[in-house]
């Protein structure tokens, strides 16, 4: 007898527990499904995602000085730039931190896309072709493109007429690369980073470089034997640079067109413009 009260007090707690297990299966179900209604479960990239993981990743390709390039301060290497403030400026309006991801300029895109990274400034001009792919906020900076040439070149090219049947360098993937193929029987050589580019004018493999014009001039500032060839504006249909975030990302690319505006409004673009243009040199 007492051994059948004995195995029924057993069967109960193991009934009891297997009860209390199912109440916490349906509990995590319910559980689930209030992140779902809530929107807990939303993309890393969004708005509200970036909110929640506590920071916001930026791609930039940090060759690009004033824009974005690689600087050793206080001994230590770092990316800075006009770019970078930006994304420091965006990121504290947030109130998350900045993460960034330094990678080739023709794989930024490619990142968003996958939701690798929630926002590109990379110095890049919105092209409808590039629109097809990503949102881009309003123009944060007006840009043209110039020519970067060795300094014994000086006589040889001083107007775009000049630019056909040479030897160009551009960087992969950029508007750049697109108004090289403009040029009469030009020979393109298009690399992955601006400062493969600036090697190969250094050591004369190409005649010239296209580039915007503030890389251009920052450029010719650091390498003493470089010019920017003077009243040489090229267009390449898409002057202005935007950021970029994910196709169909409207709220985030909203929240960066107001963020854009009010450092119009306070003057901080120039501001931060200026002094990227004297950190390199
Ligand atoms: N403005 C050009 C483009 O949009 C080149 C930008 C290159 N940017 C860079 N960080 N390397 O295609």
């Amino acid at each position: 007898m007492t051994k059948k009260i004995g195995l029924l007090m057993v069967l109960v707690l193991v009934l009891s527990s297997l009860l209390v297990g199912c109440g916490t299966g349906k509990e995590a179900a319910a559980d689930n499904n209030s992140k779902v209604a809530s929107g807990a479960e939303v993309e890393s990239y969004t708005l509200e995602g970036i909110k929640e993981k506590g920071k916001i990743i930026l791609g930039t390709s940090a060759d690009y000085p004033p824009f974005e390039t690689h600087a050793i301060i206080d001994g230590k290497d770092q990316i800075v730039g006009f770019d970078i403030e930006i994304a420091k400026y965006i990121a504290e309006e947030l109130g998350v931190e900045l993460e960034i991801v330094d990678m080739e300029f023709d794989k930024l895109l490619g990142g968003l896309e996958t939701g690798m990274l929630d926002m590109v400034i990379a110095g890049m001009n919105p092209t409808p072709e590039r629109e097809k792919e990503a949102n881009f906020t309003d123009i944060y900076f007006e840009t043209t493109h110039t020519v970067l040439i060795h300094k014994d070149s000086a006589s040889e090219i001083t107007t775009v007429e000049d630019l056909k049947g040479k030897h160009i360098g551009v960087q992969m993937g950029t508007t750049q690369e697109e108004v090289a193929k403009t040029i009469e029987n030009a020979e393109i050589l298009s690399l992955s980073t601006n400062p493969d580019i600036v090697m190969n004018l250094k050591t004369k493999k190409i005649h010239c470089a296209i580039m915007e014009k503030a890389v251009a001039q920052s450029f010719a500032k650091a390498n003493d034997d470089l010019m920017v060839v003077e009243g040489v504006t090229l267009d390449s249909g898409a002057e202005g640079v935007a950021i970029a975030v994910k196709k169909g990302n409207d709220e985030l690319t909203e929240k960066l067109n107001e963020i854009i505006a009010d450092l119009k409004a306070q003057g901080l673009l120039e501001k931060w413009y200026v002094e990227a243009n004297e950190l390199y040199n």
